[in-house]
């Protein structure tokens, strides 16, 4: 994992995610994106990794029913994205990191996600699991995905 002093994580305004979500989560096509119906409510938190000026990830998170666990506080992390020339240099990782500390002040127990089965690795290698039998196909995309979770609390049980 290569980190360097210029890269950080803020909470960032919805509408400086959608160049970022757009270009890597929908081919840069205008037509296939369209802002979440949640960004803007109060409750939705948004992350980005910046390098300078320049927004290189997203996270958003919305609190959410999950399909699993449904009692505990549970999060869902949407639209995450490392920009293409970056990626594999751990800012992703760095910005799920910041987001759970930030998550778990918040008295969130739990997150999870639809994880495109091509980044299952990523979400693995920070700690999310994912459930059996879960695997679909994401109505928005048609790509494969599957339901992924990661407990926040320290009495996890998995
Ligand atoms: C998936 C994605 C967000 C990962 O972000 P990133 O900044 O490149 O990831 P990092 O560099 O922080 O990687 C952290 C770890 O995950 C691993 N990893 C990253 N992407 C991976 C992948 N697609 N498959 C397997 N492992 C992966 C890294 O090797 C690293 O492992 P290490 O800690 O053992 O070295 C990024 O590749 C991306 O935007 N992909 C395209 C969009 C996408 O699929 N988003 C997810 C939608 S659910």
């Amino acid at each position: 994992m290569i980190l360097t002093d210029e890269f950080r994580v803020e909470r960032v305004a919805s509408h400086q995610l959608h160049d970022l979500r757009r270009r890597v989560l929908r081919n840069d096509d205008a037509a296939l994106y369209h802002p979440d119906a949640r960004d803007d409510e109060v409750t939705s938190i948004h992350f980005g990794g910046l390098l300078g000026d320049r927004l290189v990830v997203s996270a958003s998170f919305f609190p959410s029913s999950p399909p699993m666990n449904p009692t505990l506080v549970t999060y869902q992390l949407r639209y995450m994205a490392t920009d293409f020339d970056v990626q594999g240099r751990g800012y992703g990782a760095l910005v799920l990191a910041v987001a759970e500390d930030e998550l778990r002040t918040l008295g969130a127990q739990q997150i999870w996600a639809n994880g495109r089965d091509t980044a299952l690795g990523f979400y693995r290698a920070v700690g999310w699991l994912s459930v059996e039998g879960s695997e679909h196909l994401s109505p928005e995309t048609q790509l494969p995905h599957t339901v992924i979770f990661k407990r926040l609390d320290d009495d996890a049980q998995f």
